[in-house]
């Protein structure tokens, strides 16, 4: 891939079904186990702040017992030897992809591990419960802490450096998510209006698969590393 220089990756929580993470639109995922209007809007978390902040008590201890599969592993070993620009933008709120060494990463959708506090906008590393209204350790207000997660209706994170790499990307590859959620939906169009070729590598064909021009269909953990090994490999 000669005249490939800079890649743009997204992720999304197919990339993490291996690791015993549930996905979202998956048979049994999350939003058939919760509807999305009770526990990922501010208005669910202005109606029944109990509700909202159990279920991402109960994400957050969780997702802290699993490990990264060898599709985090090979993306980090893509990162760690990539000479070009490399980004990787997850919609994932786990830190799997960091736990495998990935570097060059944005949270579009924030961060489980996080907590932001509203009184004073501080956001701070967060592993235990938000349930029971610990003090924000910036400002010492108490029940102002909520999960650093984009729910629907907000604006995602740093979408400026999203675009502005879209824009210069050889190469946009999604990886493991339905193309269900925009603006993540959107960015292969962005990417191919740059003139990025583009790749779709997910268990099953994706809302957008019309837009891409190569499509691999299987799971991440065998699909990433044997493409990370061809990029690398050239
Ligand atoms: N390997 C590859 N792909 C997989 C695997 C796997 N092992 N398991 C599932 N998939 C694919 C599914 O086929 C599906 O297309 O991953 C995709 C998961 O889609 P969603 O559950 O819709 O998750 P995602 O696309 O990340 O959701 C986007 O929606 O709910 C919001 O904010 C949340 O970030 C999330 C956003």
């Amino acid at each position: 891939m000669e005249e490939i220089r800079n890649i743009v990756i997204l992720t999304g929580a197919g990339v993490s079904a291996e690791s015993g993470i549930d996905t979202f639109r998956d048979a049994g995922g999350l939003w058939e186990q919760h509807r999305v209007e009770d526990v990922a809007t501010p208005e669910a978390f202005a109606r029944d702040p109990d509700l909202v902040l159990r279920f991402y008590d109960m994400r957050r201890e969780a997702i802290q017992t699993k490990v990264p599969n060898p599709a985090h592993e090979a993306l980090a070993r893509l990162d760690a030897e990539w000479p070009g620009e490399l980004l990787i933008v997850t919609q994932n709120v786990d830190d799997l992809h960091e736990r495998a060494g990935a570097k060059r990463l944005i949270h579009m959708h924030g961060d489980h591990l996080n907590a932001w506090c509203t009184a004073c906008d501080a956001r701070m590393p967060w592993t235990g419960p938000l349930l029971d209204r610990p003090a924000c350790p910036a400002c010492g207000a108490g029940g102002t802490l909520r999960p650093d997660i984009v729910w629907f209706g907000e604006m995602p994170y740093r979408m400026d450096e999203i675009y502005h790499a879209l824009t210069q990307a050889d190469l946009f590859v999604s990886i493991g998510t339905s193309g269900a959620v925009y603006p993540a939906a959107g960015f292969v169009r962005e990417a191919r209006q740059s003139g990025a070729r583009t790749l779709e590598l997910n268990m099953e064909p994706s809302q957008g698969s019309y837009w891409f021009a190569e499509a691999r269909h299987g799971p991440a953990g065998v699909l990433v590393p044997a493409w990370v090994e061809e990029v690398l490999g050239r």
